[in-house]
């Protein structure tokens, strides 16, 4: 493996300043339709070096899927300079195409047509992959993604999680540098979900593919990267691992108890509050940084336990944190500015 457009030192994926402006025509009453302007990436800066899992994280419309487009050559930045090993996606997206794999969570890239297997001699011929290495790549993903008994499945009969480990075997077939994927979980129960993070782990620590991962679930995040970029706006807001993520949003656990009966808010637990009551079941705020097991013994003390599970913030909720804290000074040298409050 190895880049020939690229030394080995230089970041693989290279984004600065990078824009994307989408006009867009909307309808103003009845009759009229006036041009708009959507910013959905507005002066992003970002390097990853070869070998590195990014998580790359934002609320809706953030701008994420917009950037992986860009970073695979499917649309053209409107400013600023994108290169990945080397290459200018949108003006060399083919050549790119050997050295990059690419997972669309939200559609897939096979043949819905055909059986799975036959979707993959495509790809074979379409990247002109050698019979040898493309016997290995497929034996492998088939193995660690359970593919044997879907080879001859139409795709369009898969399920969901199915036809998402195809999707993803498709992308490593020719043994791609750098993988992007699209919200690769989404939609998938919690065994499909393990069964493509090992995956992935594997992939990025056996081959080194350097692998973009765009994600809801912040189990992925904690489970596949050290590191994570989190955009709002088009812009970078964060850029660091989850632990600084965390301090940044200053954020809060949540002590879910299930009481014996429906009992007013619980009161007199030190370090928590009560924030929502649902029958017999309430929800207790706390620091991130604190342990949850002495609010369990104070709880317990008092309170007709039944069952408790303490639970992270999701992903939309350190991002709204990270707003409403100051969460600045965590956005990385080089990085693009936070937006005004
Ligand atoms: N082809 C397009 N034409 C016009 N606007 C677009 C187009 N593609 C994206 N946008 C807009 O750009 C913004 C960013 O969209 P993008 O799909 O990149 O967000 P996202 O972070 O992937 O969101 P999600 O988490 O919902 O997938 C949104 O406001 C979206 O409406
Ligand atoms: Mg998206």
């Amino acid at each position: 493996m190895g880049g020939t457009d690229a030394a080995d030192t230089e970041p693989l994926i290279e984004v600065a300043g990078v824009e994307k402006v989408f006009t867009v025509r909307r309808k103003v009453g009845r009759l009229r339709r006036a041009r708009h302007q959507v910013r959905a990436v507005d002066g992003l800066t970002f390097q990853v070096p070869r070998g590195e899992m990014v998580g790359y994280i934002g609320p809706n419309g953030a701008g994420k899927s917009t950037t992986i487009k860009m970073l695979t050559g499917i649309l053209t930045p409107s400013g600023g300079r994108l290169r990945v090993a080397g290459i200018d996606p949108s003006r060399e997206r083919t050549r790119l195409a050997r050295r990059i794999g690419v997972v669309f969570g939200q559609r897939t890239t096979l043949w819905w047509d055909l059986p799975l297997k036959d979707s993959y001699e495509l790809v074979r011929r379409m990247y002109r992959v050698p019979a040898g290495a493309f016997r290995t790549n497929l034996d492998r993903c088939v193995e660690l993604l359970d593919l044997a008994p879907l080879l001859d499945v139409p795709v369009r009969q898969l399920s969901l999680g199915q036809r998402m480990r195809g999707d993803i075997a498709a992308a490593l077939l020719h043994d791609p540098e750098v993988l992007y994927l699209d919200e690769p979980t989404i939609g998938l129960d919690v065994i499909s979900k393990a069964k493509v993070r090992a995956f992935l782990h594997e992939v990025n620590a056996e081959r080194g593919t350097t692998v973009l991962l765009t994600t809801h679930d912040l189990t992925d995040i904690e489970q596949l990267c050290r590191r994570v970029m989190v955009i709002d706006h088009g812009r970078l807001v964060f850029d660091g691992d989850l632990a600084g993520l965390r301090a940044a949003a200053d954020g809060e656990r949540l002590l879910v108890v299930d009481l014996a009966a429906e009992l007013p808010p619980i009161e007199g637990v030190p370090g928590a509050r009560t924030i929502k009551v649902d029958g017999p079941r309430q929800w207790l705020a706390f620091p991130a940084a604190d342990s949850a097991a002495p609010l369990v013994t104070a709880v317990a003390a008092r309170y007709p336990l039944v069952d408790l599970s303490v639970r992270e913030p999701d992903v939309e909720t350190l991002i709204a944190e990270l707003y409403a804290g100051g969460g600045a000074a965590r956005v990385a040298p080089g990085g693009a500015t936070r937006p005004a409050p």
